[in-house]
């Protein structure tokens, strides 16, 4: 997978894609992730990549020309599955949408900042709107590396154990079950027995009936 990921701020980015699983994503060469500096497109001598809005109001706009050629530039050198635009009006990320989106070969995603970007851009160039939650960062760059993370890991051979990425919270509708380790008693709380019984079909089952036991407990929502 390559994602090219276009931003005002690229070193807002950096740091969570040198580190652990995104990092070792890397150096297997699973996946390949571009920074592009929108000044490096801008307009004028000034480096402007935003202005006022039309209309009024309070706050700036990223504007259209060094967006328009920045992804010009990334799409003639090859075809992208997707644009994606970072924005708290897009749609709510679930695991849903980060599993479809692990299936792609090429990506964009666009880091609003200020007021956003200009519409045009949107309804031009965008594929895809997502937000990662109802609240409002200072810019799209810290979503993006939410979804990055959450879709680099479900790559096949990101995960040391392929099945740990099946496992996980939200896979089936569900929430993971609890998990424990050494020791097994420690002042006085127990690890549940059937966890050391060694017997992995009665484990199966016990870890099913908790995921759905605790899904119905904290996430209803999630069995409609
Ligand atoms: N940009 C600002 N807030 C955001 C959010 N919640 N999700 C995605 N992009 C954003």
């Amino acid at each position: 997978m390559r994602i090219d990921i276009i931003t005002v701020l690229p070193e807002l980015m950096q740091s969570p894609f040198n580190a652990s699983i995104l990092h070792r994503a890397k150096e297997k060469g699973l996946v390949e992730v571009h920074f592009h500096n929108l000044r490096d497109y801008s307009i004028g001598n000034y480096k402007q990549v935003d202005d006022y809005q039309f209309g009024g109001g309070a706050g700036m706009v990223l504007m259209i020309e060094p967006i328009d050629k920045c992804i010009s530039k990334l799409k003639a050198e090859r075809d992208y599955d997707e644009i994606i635009y970072m924005t708290p009006d897009g749609d709510t990320l679930t695991q849903g949408i980060s599993n479809e989106i692990s299936l792609k070969e090429n990506l964009i995603i666009l880091c609003g900042h200020y007021k956003g970007v200009d519409q045009r851009v949107r309804d031009k160039f965008v594929t895809r709107e997502i937000s990662i939650g109802d609240y409002v960062l200072s810019g799209g760059e810290l979503a993006a590396a939410v979804l990055c993370d959450s879709v680099i890991r479900l790559l096949p051979g990101v995960l040391n154990d392929e099945t740990s990425a099946l496992t996980d919270t939200f896979q089936d509708n569900l929430l993971a079950p609890p998990v424990y380790t050494r020791p097994s008693s420690y002042k006085g709380m127990d690890v549940p027995e059937i966890l050391l019984s060694g017997d992995f079909p009665k484990i199966e089952k016990w870890r099913e009936e908790k995921a759905l036991e605790r899904t119905e407990e904290k996430r209803p929502d999630l069995l409609k």
